[in-house]
């Protein structure tokens, strides 16, 4: 009767209501579950799908490690593509902050920026050195010019309209922004996440970028959704299949109790399974690697 005994009091009722009010409210860019979950099982601080370049792989075969590999080679790949050694780089959406890390270490001069309170904390007590904002891109007040502006896998959370606008104010003339990040190419699928292709395409002829460099680079990144989706189907689906009868045999009428609970739970999971499920994303997404130079010529100023 313990267990059971806050349902059938009113003052736990109201309390329950206000414990509900207090963390339904919370800024999904601030504190994002999925990356959180992420950066505890990844341990290179890079949160990205990585870049495999031997794709002809059998998903049970790939370990953490070589995902974590293709992570770097996907660090390096971008690396690769600043030019401008001069003037400061701006990692938008950083992450945990791997890809500035190695940077820096190549003495690069780089700043980051993230809108998430869980990142700047870790990468304020493990890079000290390194300036970092903590905002929303679309936020971002600075004086300052970028000779180079990179997206890894961030374009998706910012509006193209912001993220084209806030860009305009910050990059140097001549400078590079690099992207990249998955989009979609239709409007279908239950998984909404990324922007439609073609409107990112328009945005570039109305705001006058040119692509530089334009990769498809989905096949290099199919062997990491390969592979989550593999341990996705063969752990998490059984582990909570498990859970669920368990439940079920041990406490039958909080198992009928939360018969909704378990209706949204497996929405939930029906819809993430969804966002790695490697035919689907094939059908539905292209994972693009681009990078653009602006056509016209400002006045910029460089701190
Ligand atoms: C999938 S993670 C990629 C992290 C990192 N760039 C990497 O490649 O490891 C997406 C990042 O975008 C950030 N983000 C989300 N909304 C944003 C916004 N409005 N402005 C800037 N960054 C944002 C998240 O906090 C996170 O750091």
């Amino acid at each position: 009767m313990s267990k059971i005994g806050p349902f059938f009091n009113p003052v736990e009722w109201v309390k329950a209501y206000r414990f509900h009010k207090r963390n339904s409210t919370f800024d999904k860019s601030t504190y994002d579950l999925e990356l959180y979950l992420y950066s505890k099982i990844l341990n290179n601080n890079m949160l990205h799908w990585g870049y495999f370049e031997n794709f002809v792989i059998s998903p049970d075969s790939i370990s953490l490690k070589m995902v974590e590999e293709a992570q770097i080679k996907y660090a390096e790949n971008i690396i690769e593509q600043i030019t401008d050694h001069q003037h400061p780089v701006l990692d938008v959406g950083c992450g945990m902050g791997g890809l500035a890390e190695l940077m820096m270490k190549q003495k690069m001069n780089v700043e980051v920026l993230t809108p998430n309170k869980n990142q700047i904390q870790h990468i304020r007590n493990t890079l000290q050195n390194l300036v970092s904002h903590h905002c929303k891109f679309e936020q971002l007040v600075s004086e300052r010019k970028y000779g180079t502006v990179i997206n890894s896998e961030s374009l998706q959370y910012i509006r193209l309209e912001d993220a084209f606008r806030k860009v305009d104010e910050i990059i140097m003339s001549g400078g590079k922004w690099i992207i990249v990040d998955y989009f979609r190419l239709n409007e279908t699928g239950i998984n909404k996440s990324a922007h439609l292709l073609k409107d990112f395409e328009q945005k570039l002829v109305e705001n006058n970028w040119t692509k530089t460099v334009e990769r498809d680079i989905t096949p290099h990144v199919l062997p990491t959704i390969q592979f989550a989706n593999l341990y996705f189907n063969r752990f998490l689906v059984p582990v909570k299949h498990y859970v669920y009868e368990k439940l079920r045999y041990k406490k039958g009428w909080l198992y009928y109790l939360t018969t909704n609970l378990r209706a949204s739970i497996d929405k939930k999971i029906t819809k993430e399974e969804a966002s790695i499920d490697p035919a689907q994303f094939v059908n539905e997404k292209k994972y693009m690697f681009f990078v653009l130079q602006k056509n016209t010529t400002t006045n910029d100023s460089v701190e």
